[in-house]
């Protein structure tokens, strides 16, 4: 991946460590000084779920909720998140739920933290982590919801409008079936009712077709 947006830090890298399990790693990260988001952020959010589970679920980075109790997707999204896996009959229990940026990225605005996309370096940055996971984790499929958790798991740009829902072989993982769709915090965004419910829908028949991926093999 190019890095249009050089972060001042080397990238996690070097907090990585070679050996050991998804809880080393877990650990590890609260240490992680390879981008500049530790600074503002609480806490590092790392992932939830274990080692040889089927599904790999990644998002883009920690919310606010999340920043403040350490856990991924709490949320509004991650309240989106699980309805859309209850109606996808999917056991969120039974995923590995982690974000492409392990801080929370913000701007102040009065006393509000509002979200702010990670930049490119960032991304970069932080990927390690998410190589590691993968490698730990050794999904048979992993979601990437929305277009940062695309680029970092793709290792490449994509439109979601192009690729969405479609089985995709990532280069680095081969063996793994990658699979694009929205990020839950797009469907917050819809005002209509009417859009809200058709993106809802959709957004679970791509959770269908990940699930599906994995009883395929
Ligand atoms: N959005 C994300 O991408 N991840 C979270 O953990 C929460 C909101
Ligand atoms: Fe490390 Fe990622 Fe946090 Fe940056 S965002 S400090 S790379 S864990």
């Amino acid at each position: 991946m190019s890095t249009e947006n050089p972060v001042e830090r080397p990238g996690a890298q070097e907090w990585v460590p070679e050996h050991g399990g998804v809880d080393d790693l877990r650990h590890a990260a609260e240490a992680c000084r390879g981008c500049e988001l530790w600074k503002d952020a609480t806490q590092v959010v790392f992932s939830t779920g274990s080692a040889g589970v089927d599904l790999m679920l990644v998002g883009e980075q920690p919310g606010d909720r999340e920043d403040r109790t350490g856990e991924p997707f709490v949320g509004p999204a991650g309240r989106m998140l699980d309805d859309a896996l209850d109606a996808a009959e999917i056991d969120r229990g039974a995923v590995y739920l982690t974000n492409a940026v392990k801080h929370f990225r913000f701007e102040l605005r009065g006393k509000r933290r509002i979200h702010e996309k990670p930049a490119t370096g960032q991304l970069v940055a932080c990927r390690p982590w998410l190589e590691a996971e993968i490698a730990a984790v050794r999904p048979q499929v992993i979601v990437a919801m929305g277009a940062t958790a695309a680029r970092s798991v793709l290792g490449r740009p994509v439109k979601i409008g192009e690729v969405r829902g479609a089985e995709i072989t990532a280069e680095e993982w081969p063996d793994i079936r990658s699979l694009v769709t929205v990020h839950p915090s797009s469907l917050l965004r819809l005002r209509e009712d009417a859009d809200r419910e058709a993106a809802f829908r959709a957004f679970v028949a791509d959770l269908r077709a990940a699930a599906e991926l994995v009883d395929r093999r």
